[in-house]
């Protein structure tokens, strides 16, 4: 068997379900702009299929889904250079998610620790779709032959399994049609926490509207949220080893300084010694000048419903150019008669 050498492309996707975040800004799209600047292939979904795994109402999913896009663009992905669309309009996304059902095994499913935290207690009333949401990932990744995934580390065990079909497929079909995608895992370093427990991820599904800042916050609120944000009564350490144990402390530190593009020793280096009461205000300044811009910019995007649309219409469209002849050649390799 010849070893198939697999061109770069980057694939990743955002949950269109509540506004965007300061974590999905600094975790995930001010990576995929970098990305995009290295001038790798890059393709950015809105899994809009993937947040109807729990209920969605269907204006606030359409309202999401655009707020989403006009956040990729805000933040600096350009949809010329970058493929932009939601996953529900290229269809071939659902299609493979099949035939990667027919690959994954139960045993395999059973061990994803994501659907255990989300369906929680009453498991039995999550919907199917909640438990097969990883094969449609990674139908997501392998239907456009996808090599690099820059995800969160809470993403990583989803990216296992995506290896694992696409092996098994490889093998069980004695090919080497599918790429084993390598993970482009973030650092700790841009994991963003919540504002009111360090120890838990900054999520848009947090009750408290403080525990997170929204790409959509004005000033005001951005400086109420890092005003209020939990803290311990010490002064910030002069070096990286001094945030150990700090939870609190070692998220604002680490906010500063993905928003300020420094190292943390750097960071402390300038405000080590300071006490919280001076270093927020220097936190609060730079997140309004780093975020104002953006939300600006996603405020005039979200004026024109249709021209967001027509971006939407033409990443699919572009998007489908490639996923088709994938799927139409795993169809093939299945056994799907057909043209
Ligand atoms: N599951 C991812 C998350 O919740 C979103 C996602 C769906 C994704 N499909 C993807 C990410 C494909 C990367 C590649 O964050």
């Amino acid at each position: 068997m010849t070893e198939v050498v697999h061109t770069p492309r980057v694939f990743s996707g955002i949950q269109p379900s509540g506004g965007l975040t300061l974590g999905n800004y600094l975790g995930a799209i001010k990576r995929f702009v970098e990305m995009q600047a290295d001038g790798i292939e890059s393709i950015y979904c809105m899994v809009d299929l993937h947040a109807i795994t729990v209920w969605q109402d269907p204006d606030k999913l359409r309202h999401a889904t655009r707020e989403l896009c006009a956040g990729y663009i805000a933040a600096g992905l350009d949809p010329a250079k970058s493929i932009l669309f939601n996953q529900s309009q290229v269809a071939e996304h659902v299609q493979l998610s099949w035939i990667f059902n027919c690959v994954a095994r139960m045993g395999w499913m059973n061990r994803m620790t994501q659907f255990k935290d989300k369906a929680g207690k009453n498991r039995e009333n999550a919907s199917v779709g909640l438990f097969s949401y990883p094969t449609l990932m990674a139908a997501d990744i392998l239907v456009y032959h996808a090599t690099h995934v820059p995800v969160g580390e809470d993403q990583k065990q989803h990216l296992e399994l995506t290896r694992d079909i696409a092996t098994k497929f490889n093998h069980d079909f004695g090919t080497d049609f599918f790429p084993i995608t390598e993970p482009v895992i973030e650092g700790a370093a841009t994991r963003v926490m919540s504002l009111r427990d360090g120890t838990k991820k900054m999520s848009k599904s947090d009750p408290s509207d403080m525990s997170r800042i929204n790409m959509t916050d004005d000033a005001d609120a951005i400086a109420q949220k890092i005003r209020k944000a939990k803290t311990d009564p010490d002064a910030l350490p002069s070096e990286a080893g001094g945030l150990e144990g700090r939870a609190e402390a070692q998220n604002l530190i680490n906010i500063y300084a993905a928003l300020a593009e420094m190292s943390v020793e750097d960071v402390l280096g300038e405000v080590g010694g300071k006490q919280f009461s001076a270093f927020k205000p220097m936190l609060v300044d730079l997140a309004v000048a780093r975020l104002s811009p953006i939300s600006a910019e996603m405020d005039r995007l979200m004026q024109d419903e249709a021209e967001i649309d027509a971006i939407l219409a033409d990443g699919s469209e572009r998007a489908r150019a490639i996923a088709a002849p994938i799927l139409k050649k795993t169809y093939e390799i299945v056994g799907m008669v057909g043209a």
